[in-house]
């Protein structure tokens, strides 16, 4: 069997650009999110909500280290505006199979970039009556932050550039990548 070549794709592979956080140190954080995760809701049976698709990869691999009981949900949303920019107008293209009321609820998000979409999804699933609600998030950009947000935990603080692999994509590209890179154009 041929070995998996490192940028997980032998197409477009000029557009990967500088890896930002290698496989490597990802697994290392995500091990320790999921210890301090594990610590901090023990007692309390915690519900997931994944945000699709790029949370996925995160998810998955963060519930493993994560050894209280434990439930996932997944929510996909569509942000209008162009490939690289979200606006704030959120729609639910999927909603929760299951009501969240008096549930401890933490959402899992790949990426808070403006943090517009984070914003909408505090707010709708807030509504619902969670007993507990906060937010997991893998990378943010602090400098493009248009709105000022809880961010519980976070993997990493990224500067402000495009990147994908590890569940995030352009154009729906890349997300494959074991190791989050910038996008090279
Ligand atoms: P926000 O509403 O501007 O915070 O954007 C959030 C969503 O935009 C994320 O969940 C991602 O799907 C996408 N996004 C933001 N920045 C990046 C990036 O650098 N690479 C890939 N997707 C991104
Ligand atoms: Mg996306």
């Amino acid at each position: 069997m041929p070995e998996r070549v490192a940028n997980g794709s032998t197409e477009g592979v000029s557009d990967v650009g500088e890896v930002l956080v290698g496989a490597d140190e990802l697994s290392r954080r995500v091990r320790e999110l999921g210890e301090e995760i594990s610590r901090d809701y023990a007692g309390r049976p915690l519900l997931l909500i994944g945000v699709l698709k790029g949370a996925v990869f995160f998810l998955s691999d963060l519930m493993r280290y994560i050894d209280i009981p434990v439930e996932v949900d997944f929510m996909a949303v569509a942000s209008y505006g162009s490939a690289t920019d979200s606006s704030g107008v959120v729609r639910i293209l999927k909603d929760l199979d299951t009501p969240i009321e008096g549930r401890d609820v933490l959402i899992v998000e790949d990426i808070v970039d403006s943090g517009l979409t984070l914003q909408y999804l505090l707010r709708n699933l807030g509504s619902r009556n969670p007993s507990t609600l906060e937010v997991c998030a893998l990378l943010t950009k602090p400098e493009r932050r248009k709105v000022s947000l809880p961010t519980k935990y976070v993997g990493f603080e990224i500067p402000d550039r495009f990147v994908i692999g590890y569940g995030l994509d352009y154009a729906e590209r890349h997300r494959n990548l074991p190791f989050v890179a910038v996008l090279e154009r």
